[in-house]
């Protein structure tokens, strides 16, 4: 039996969140791994930067892949708190991300000062990065809809 057209986009659909999903929490890991393994500058500060650089391009990713303009406009789920709270938390990743390369800079020059505060702010990256993949997973549309 044929498989049904609008059955098949939604699946495809589905398999292709659910790799992402995967892809961002194997990204987690290695984050994690990075904090842990900081003092091998050589392993922390490309796999901490390439992280960055995935979390900053990835909206462009979705706005591009995914039907934003359906979820968003048309279900209107901009109303919807959890998407509120999930865009928050990206700002204040974004925002902890821009305090953490400053005081990588400082590091890097051997100001050992702001080592503290590059720590605290790591921890409070894991946290909020934490959460921000929680409420994605949350956000998640349900195969059969
Ligand atoms: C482009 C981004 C980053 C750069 C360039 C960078 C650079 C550095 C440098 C140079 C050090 C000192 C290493 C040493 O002791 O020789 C360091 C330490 C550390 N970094 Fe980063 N880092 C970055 C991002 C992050 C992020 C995102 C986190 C947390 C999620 C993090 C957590 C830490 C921790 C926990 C330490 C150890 C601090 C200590 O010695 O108490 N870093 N980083």
């Amino acid at each position: 039996m044929p498989w049904p057209a609008g059955r098949r986009c939604e699946e495809s659909n589905y398999i292709m969140i659910g790799g992402t999903l995967l892809f961002v929490i194997a990204t987690y890991a290695l984050m994690v791994w990075a904090f842990f393994w900081a003092k091998k500058r050589y392993f922390h500060i490309p796999v901490m930067a390439s992280i960055m650089l995935i979390d900053l391009f990835f909206p462009v990713y979705l706005v591009l892949n995914k039907d934003w303009y359906r979820r968003l406009i048309e279900q209107e789920e901009i109303l919807s708190f959890m998407i509120w709270m999930h865009f928050i938390l990206v700002l204040v990743l974004y925002a902890l991300y821009v305090l953490q390369i400053l005081t990588a800079r400082k590091l890097l020059k051997g100001d050992d000062s702001v080592r503290a505060d590059h720590r605290a702010q790591g921890k409070g990256i894991l946290i909020a990065r934490a959460l921000v993949i929680l409420s994605a997973a949350m956000l998640i549309e349900p195969v059969d809809q």
